[in-house]
C-alpha cells in the first residue's frame, strides 16, 4: 500500500481523532495559547496521551518519581507528562522565553499541579547542568529522572543527550519529539539543514549506544522511546 501526502493526514487525523480524547482546559489549551501570542508548536493530543502512558509505565509501573522536559512552551505535554506521574511525582521543565513560561505557569495552577511541577527558566544547555548538580547534592526528590522529554531546540539534541544520560535511571525513559520532522523532513539531503542533520545524528547517537534499546515511532512527526537498560 502506497503511504501518500494525503493518506499521511488522513492517518494523523485518524490518531487524533481515536486515541487524542482530552479534558476540557486542555482542548482549548493551545487555542488559549496562541491567542496570548504564543507559537502553535505543541505536540498533539495522541503524541500527549503516549506521553502519560510511557511516563506512567516507569519506576516499575508506579509512574516517574522525577520528570524533565525541555520546552515548556504553554504547558500542554507538560500536563500530560505530570497525569502520569506517581502522586508524589515532580515534573522540572526548562523554558527559554518568560512569557511562554508564565502561561504555563498558570495552565499548571489551574490543572491542579501547581505544586508537581517546577519550571526553570532559561537555555536548556544551561538549565540542564544546574539540575546535575542539585541531582548530585540530592536536593531533588529522587537521585535520578524516570521520565527525559526533549522538546526544545532540534540543534541541541546530541548535546542534551550527552548531558542527560547520566541524569536517567536505569530503566528510565528518553524520550524526543521530532525525530523525523520539524522545519525539516528527515529524507531531506544531509546537509540541507542544521536541524535535519543534528536529529539524524541524536537518532543514530542514541541507537547506537549499548545503554539504550530506543524505537523510533512514526507518528506525528516521529518520537523516539529509548529505554536505559543499564
Ligand atoms: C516545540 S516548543 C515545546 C512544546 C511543548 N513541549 C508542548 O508540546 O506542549 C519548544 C519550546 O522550547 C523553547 N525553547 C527555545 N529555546 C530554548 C532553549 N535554549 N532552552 C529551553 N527552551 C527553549 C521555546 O521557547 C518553546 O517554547
Amino acid at each position: 500500500m502506497e503511504m501518500t501526502p494525503q493518506r499521511w493526514a488522513n492517518t494523523s487525523a485518524y490518531l487524533r481523532e481515536v486515541f487524542g480524547r482530552e479534558d476540557e482546559q486542555l482542548s482549548t489549551l493551545m487555542a488559549r495559547a496562541v491567542a496570548a501570542g504564543l507559537p502553535a508548536i505543541a505536540v498533539s493530543a495522541d503524541v500527549g496521551r503516549l506521553l502519560k502512558l510511557l511516563t506512567s509505565l516507569t519506576n516499575s509501573g508506579r509512574g516517574a518519581r522525577l520528570v524533565l522536559e525541555l520546552g515548556t512552551l504553554a504547558g500542554y505535554s507538560g500536563i500530560w507528562l505530570a497525569r502520569g506521574m506517581a502522586p508524589s511525582g515532580k515534573l522540572i521543565t526548562v523554558e527559554f522565553e518568560p512569557r511562554h513560561a508564565a502561561f504555563a505557569r498558570a495552565e499548571f495552577d489551574r490543572a491542579g499541579l501547581g505544586a508537581a511541577v517546577d519550571i526553570r527558566t532559561g537555555a536548556a544547555l544551561e538549565v540542564i547542568p544546574v539540575i546535575a548538580d542539585q541531582l548530585r547534592a540530592g536536593s531533588l526528590p529522587a537521585p535520578a529522572f524516570d521520565v527525559i522529554f526533549f522538546d526544545a531546540v532540534k540543534t541541541e539534541y546530541p548535546e542534551y543527550f550527552r548531558l542527560c544520560k547520566p541524569l536517567l535511571a536505569p530503566g528510565g525513559l528518553l524520550i524526543a519529539d521530532n525525530i523525523l520532522g520539524s522545519s525539516f523532513w528527515i529524507d531531506d539531503p544531509p546537509g540541507s539543514s542544521p536541524q535535519r542533520d543534528a536529529v539524524d545524528a541524536f537518532n543514530r547517537l542514541v541507537a547506537a549506544d549499548p545503554d539504550f534499546e530506543a524505537a523510533g515511532v512514526p507518528i506525528r512527526e516521529g518520537i523516539m522511546i529509548a529505554r536505559k537498560i543499564r
